[in-house]
Parts: C-alpha cells; structure tokens; sequence
C-alpha cells in the first residue's frame, strides 16, 4: 500500500511567534489519521518546531538544502545540519526555487544524491509553466524533468522518494488543475516510472499533488487512484483549512 501524505509548505510565512501559534492550533485540530502528516516551516523556525512536535505524529520537514555537505556557501543549510536537528524529509524541486533561485535538473540531480546519503527522505516536485500545458508539452516536460534529476537512481532508492507534481500555473494563483488532469499527470508519471523501474516500483511510490488545494477540492482531487495526497501551501497556513484538507482523505 503507498503512503498516503499530506504536507504543508509554509513557504516564507511565520516568524517564531506565529509559528509558534500556528503549531499550538494544529495539535488542538489533529485526530489520529491513516495519512501522514507534514508541516515544513522556515529555517529559522525547524528547530523549535521539531521540538514542540517531537512526540507528535506531525513530521517536521525542511523546504530545501544545499548538496554539499559543508563549505563556503554563504547563507545555505546542508543536509547533515538539517539531519542533526533531527529532521528526516526535505523538499527539493520546487517550483519557486528553479523559478526565482534558477535551480535546474543537474544542480537537483546533484541535491537529491546528497540527501539521499545522508539518509533524509525527499519530496520531489516538478510541474509544467502555463505555456507547455497551452502548447500540449506537459507531459514531455515533467517526464523530462523526472528523468533528468532522478533516472541515475536505483530503483531501491525510491523508497525515501515521494512525488510532488505541481503545476506552476496551478500555485498561488486559486487556479486548480482539475481532478481528471491531475489523474491524468499522476497516471503518466507511474506509467514513466514502470517504464524505467517496473510496476512493483512505480505501485509503491506515493505522488502528491500540489495547487491550490483547499478544502473544497481536496476530496475530489484525493479521490482519484493515482493521487496519494497532497502538497498544501496557502491553505497549510491556517489550522483549520489544513486539517480539513487531511480530513478529506
Ligand atoms: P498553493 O497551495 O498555495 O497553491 O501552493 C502549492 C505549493 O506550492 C505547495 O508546495
């Protein structure tokens, strides 16, 4: 069975004491739930919150690092110092990095392995621009996008690889993709995964689905076979909205 996941992106949102605020309210929202559940605030935040969330089912996770593993690079986290906080997941990939940080293939191809060696689970997203899907190249460029930072893999590694598609024209802008478009993608990826790897790999490895997710298009979007959850970031930011998000599995 894959894992189900529902993983809260906080982006650059929350100074300490929000966090702090924000925290308190998730516990008081959680029940016990098959998914998992994952909040991924800020750098400066990851330790306090790792602390308060210690014995707590809510997984702490960190929204990027660096591949090396120490040296001159001013201002970056690497991933032994997210692993010595007792952080096990990261996201890599993501949109707004190769958008506005100019993060490409090969420099993820290159975070992804030192994640992996330092034993850290990875949440991989990748997704089309507005213009591959207006064009009919969505599925080449997330294919390309999945092959160029992860097919050096073997296919025992993706035991500690969880998908993220998130179609750029789909984030922050209130525009979702709609549940057939998003079953269509996930059912291209696994089918991209089988065509590598095989089928018992491409079953067992969990795509979420990230967009504009709320909590009155999680059910729909959830529902279909090939969505094993969801990466949440504007509705992550408040209790409520993201516990009914996870309430909709
Ligand atoms: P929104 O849910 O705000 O569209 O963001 C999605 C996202 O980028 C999660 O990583």
């Amino acid at each position: 069975m894959r894992k189900q996941i529902v993983a809260g992106n906080w982006k650059m949102n929350n100074d300490l004491a929000q966090t702090e605020t924000l925290i308190t309210e998730l516990k008081m929202q959680y029940s016990p739930q098959d998914a998992e559940i994952m909040i991924a605030p800020s750098f400066t935040n990851l330790w306090q919150s790792f602390n308060t969330l210690k014995d707590h089912a809510i997984e702490v996770i960190a929204q990027n690092m660096h591949f090396a593993e120490s040296g001159a690079y001013t201002g970056e986290v690497s991933a032994s110092m997210l692993k010595s906080i007792g952080i096990q997941t990261v996201i890599l990939g993501h949109s707004e990095r190769r958008a506005f940080f100019y993060e490409t293939d090969e420099l993820l191809a290159k975070k992804v392995n030192a994640a992996l060696q330092n034993g850290l689970r990875i949440i991989f997203c990748f997704g089309e621009e507005l213009k591959d899907r207006k064009s009919g190249n969505h599925e080449s460029v997330v294919e390309s996008q999945i092959k160029n930072a992860l097919f050096h893999l073997e296919a025992s590694a993706f035991e500690n690889i969880v998908l993220a598609y998130e179609p750029v024209w789909a984030i922050g802008t209130g525009e979702t993709a709609s549940p057939e478009q998003a079953q269509d993608m996930h059912a291209f990826i696994r089918k991209t995964l089988a065509n590598k790897y095989g089928k018992e790999t491409s079953e067992s490895i969990s795509i979420l689905y990230g967009g504009s997710v709320k909590p009155n298009n999680a059910k729909e979007i959830f529902g279909k076979p090939d969505v094993d959850g969801g990466l949440i970031g504007g509705a992550s930011l408040n209790a409520e909205d993201f516990f009914a998000i996870v309430n909709a599995f």
